[in-house]
């Protein structure tokens, strides 16, 4: 088993390993008091994993409850959000429980808000179920709920107390949604880890799963423990994200989060390379490496719709948005841009 020490304001651990699931309740004991547990979680992830963690948790001694929701980023809202708070308050949960989110992004977002406000805060427990929530969204503390006006939009920086990782659960996965992962996990090769990014190279889709993962949490752990409140560093993590969310509100939703991360970073290192900030064989290994996992590098949205998409971006401070531009494989910068050269730069890189 691989365990990962995040040392941010509340630090907890990351484990790593095949069949942590069947065991959740063992893991979460060693940390907290058997009380009540609410495993949180969504329709396609609770029929598959919902009674083999309920299970563990009562035979650690949990008395365990459960909300389960319809799946779909259309559900991560105020009014699944308020559902989740008045289940609790029915059940009279207290500070001294727990949450427990079994799931994807969403589940673990919104899980994770729920936590950081009811009761002003409760413990919880992530136990992502995706590849992009087991290298992403569930270490680093970032809760949230979306709006109409936007996704994520309400949330809260709320560290939880422990993430279990099994990459067993990668197997149930459609293999669109793997895909999907696939997108954040490449990001951080180009980010920070040129052997990473060589691995996946060779690889492709059948990537040491194990290795992958644990290099990724890693990766993340150093950013958060070194800017916990997204001020700086930790924005590198949006790499692809600013045209990538502008695709995905374009296309209502069509365009999956992971698909237009890809094509983000796609333009983003093609602009880059025509800007003279990286060189071709760059721009070419990023276009090349998506294609090889099955992910698209070229969009039909016009530069304009795009920047018009990247003026929401939650990162954009005043006139200025934060581009991340890729200069190697394995080094990428924060390149504050006037929002007057975004649209040039866009379409340097369609
Ligand atoms: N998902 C980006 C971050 O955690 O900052």
């Amino acid at each position: 088993m691989k365990a990962i020490d995040v040392g941010t304001s509340a630090s907890y651990q990351v484990l790593i390993d095949c069949g942590l699931i069947r065991s959740s309740g063992v893991y979460i004991r060693k940390l907290i008091k058997p009380g009540k547990a609410a495993v949180i979680s969504d329709s396609n992830v609770f029929p598959l994993y919902g009674k083999t963690v309920i299970d563990s948790l009562n035979n650690a001694g949990f008395e365990v409850y459960s909300f389960c929701f319809q799946a779909g980023e259309a559900q991560k809202n105020s009014t699944t959000y308020l559902q989740i708070l008045n289940f609790l308050a029915e059940n009279s949960f207290t500070r001294s429980d727990t949450l427990i989110a079994l799931g994807g992004g969403v589940v673990g977002d919104m899980t994770g808000f729920a936590a950081a406000t009811y009761l002003r805060g409760i413990p919880y427990i992530q136990i992502p179920t995706t590849l992009l929530a087991m290298v992403d969204s569930s270490v680093g503390g970032k809760t949230a709920i979306d709006l109409p006006a936007g996704k994520n939009l309400v949330g809260a920086f709320y560290q939880p107390t422990l993430v279990l990782c099994d990459p067993d659960a990668l197997s149930t996965l459609p293999a669109s949604v793997f895909r999907d992962g696939c997108a954040e996990v490449i990001k951080y090769g180009v980010l920070f880890d040129a052997k990473l990014f060589d691995h996946l190279y060779d690889k492709g889709l059948s990537f040491d799963r194990e290795y992958v993962i644990t290099r990724c949490v890693e990766l993340k752990k150093e950013v958060v423990q070194q800017d916990e409140y997204d001020r700086g560093r930790r924005q590198l993590l949006n790499l692809g994200h600013t045209f990538g969310h502008a695709i995905e509100a374009q296309s209502d939703f069509q365009v999956s989060h992971g698909q237009a991360v890809a094509i983000g970073m796609a333009i983003i290192s093609r602009a880059c390379a025509a800007c003279n900030l990286c060189s071709l064989q760059v721009s070419g290994a990023v276009c090349d490496i998506l294609a090889l996992f099955g992910l698209p590098h070229s969009t039909t949205y016009t530069a304009e719709q795009l920047y018009q998409g990247a003026l929401s971006d939650k990162k954009r401070a005043g006139e200025t948005v934060n581009l991340i531009i890729t200069k190697q494989i394995g080094c990428c910068d924060i390149l504050p841009t006037p929002i007057s050269q975004v649209q040039s730069f866009i379409e340097a890189g369609l």
